[in-house]
C-alpha cells in the first residue's frame, strides 16, 4: 500500500506540474483530493489495516496530501499570474471612455471679463467678509437704525445668542457697498477700487431674484469727480460687456449713501426689449445701481470732503451672466448639473 500511495502522489505531482490551465488544475484537485478522489480512498482503507500499520500509513497519507495541496497552490498561483500577464496587452484601437470634464462656471467667466475691463480702467481689486457688521453694511452708509431704507435690503440675521455680539450686529452682508467704508478708512485717495463678492438677502426667489447673488461693487474717490464721469464709466463697462450696440438708459433712484442716485438699465437681452418674465414685461433690465458718494459717507470714513468727491456703482454680476447668455432663470446658475456647465 505504501508503494501505491507514493506512486499516486508522484503521478499527482507530475500531472500538476504539467497542467496547462486552471480548469485542468481543478480537475486534478477533485481527482486526487475530492471526496471520492484517489487519495481520499486510501484514507478510507486505513480502517482495514492492522493497528501497528495504521499510524505509519496515516502519516504517509497526510504528508502526501500536504505535498499535493502545496503543489496545487503553487501551480495555481503561476497559472493565475501568467493569465494576468496575458491580459495586460491592450488594444489601442478600442474607443476609450470619455471622462466627464467640467468647465468654468459662466459666473467665473463673466467675473474674469469684468476684472479685465476694470484693470484696463486702472481699478484695484479688494476682497471683504461675507459676514459683516451692521456698522459697515448700514450705519456708515447713512442707514441709521430704523431708517426705512433698510427695508429694501431684506436683511437676514444671525442668531447671536450665547456670543459676545448683540442681536442684529452681525449679518450676512446684503451688498458689497459694505466694503466702501472698510477700504476708505484704510487708504488715502485717489482711489479706484472694485470689490466682487457674494451677498445675501431674504428674497422671494424667482427667475430674476435669489437669496444669494453676486455683485461687483466699484467706487472712485478723487478730485473733481462728476456725474458725467460716472455715466461714462457705466456706459464703457456695459458696452464692453454686452457690445457697442447695447441700449442703455438711466433713471433716478434712491440709496441713502449716494446723492444723486441712478439706476442703469440695459435693454433685456432675453426678449430683445419685447418684455418677458425675466424683465418683468418691461423690456429693460436693471443692471447697475450707482450714484455720487454722499459726503457724509466720505467724512465718516475719514476723507476730507472739501478736497475729495466720488462715485460708486454696483454690477449685479449674476444678472449680467443671465443677460449675457440669455438664461431666462437665475436659478439655473446654482444647479449642479454638468449638462448646463458644458454649454459654456
Ligand atoms: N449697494 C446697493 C444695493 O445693492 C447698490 C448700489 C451700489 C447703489 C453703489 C449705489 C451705489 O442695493
Amino acid at each position: 500500500m505504501r508503494e501505491e500511495i507514493l506512486n499516486t502522489k508522484n503521478s499527482a505531482l507530475a500531472q500538476i506540474l504539467d497542467s496547462q490551465n486552471l480548469p485542468e488544475l481543478d480537475e486534478l484537485r477533485v481527482g486526487y483530493l475530492g471526496r471520492n478522489g484517489k487519495l481520499n480512498n486510501y484514507f478510507k482503507d486505513i480502517k482495514g489495516l492492522p493497528t501497528d500499520k495504521r499510524k505509519e500509513v496515516g502519516n504517509l497519507l497526510n504528508d502526501s496530501k500536504k505535498a499535493i495541496e502545496d503543489a496545487l497552490e503553487k501551480k495555481g498561483q503561476s497559472l493565475t499570474n501568467s493569465l494576468v500577464n496575458e491580459k495586460s496587452w491592450f488594444d489601442l484601437t478600442i474607443p476609450g471612455i470619455i471622462p466627464e470634464i467640467g468647465s468654468l462656471h459662466p459666473q467665473t467667466i463673466v467675473l474674469r471679463e469684468v476684472l479685465e475691463i476694470f484693470k484696463y480702467l486702472g481699478y484695484q481689486v479688494a476682497d471683504g467678509p461675507e459676514i459683516e457688521r451692521d456698522h459697515y453694511n448700514f450705519e456708515i452708509l447713512n442707514f441709521p437704525k430704523d431708517h426705512p431704507a433698510r427695508d429694501a435690503q431684506q436683511t437676514m440675521f444671525f442668531d447671536v445668542n450665547g456670543t459676545k455680539f448683540t442681536p442684529g450686529e452681525l449679518i450676512p452682508r446684503t451688498h458689497t457697498s459694505a466694503m466702501q467704508g472698510r477700504v476708505m478708512e484704510k487708504s488715502t485717495p485717489p482711489l479706484r477700487v472694485i470689490i466682487p463678492g457674494r451677498c445675501f438677502r431674504y428674497e422671494q426667489v424667482d427667475a430674476s431674484h435669489g437669496v444669494e447673488f453676486w455683485q461687483v461693487e466699484g467706487f472712485v474717490v478723487d478730485k473733481n469727480v462728476r456725474l458725467t464721469d460716472l455715466f461714462g464709466t457705466i456706459e464703457f463697462v456695459l458696452k464692453s460687456l454686452f457690445g457697442d450696440k447695447t441700449k442703455i438708459k438711466f433713471a433716478t433712484t434712491f440709496f441713502p449713501f449716494v446723492e444723486p442716485g441712478v439706476d442703469a438699465y440695459i435693454e433685456c437681452t432675453v426678449c430683445n426689449g419685447k418684455g418677458c418674465s425675466f424683465c418683468k414685461k418691461t423690456g429693460w433690465s436693471e443692471i447697475m445701481p450707482a450714484g455720487m458718494i454722499h459726503p457724509s459717507v466720505l467724512s465718516r470714513s475719514g476723507i476730507d470732503t472739501k478736497v475729495w468727491g466720488g462715485f460708486a456703482f454696483a454690477i449685479g454680476l449674476s444678472r449680467v451672466v443671465t443677460l449675457k447668455y440669455q438664461i431666462d432663470d437665475l436659478r439655473t446658475l446654482h444647479t449642479p448639473d454638468l449638462r448646463i456647465l458644458k454649454q459654456f
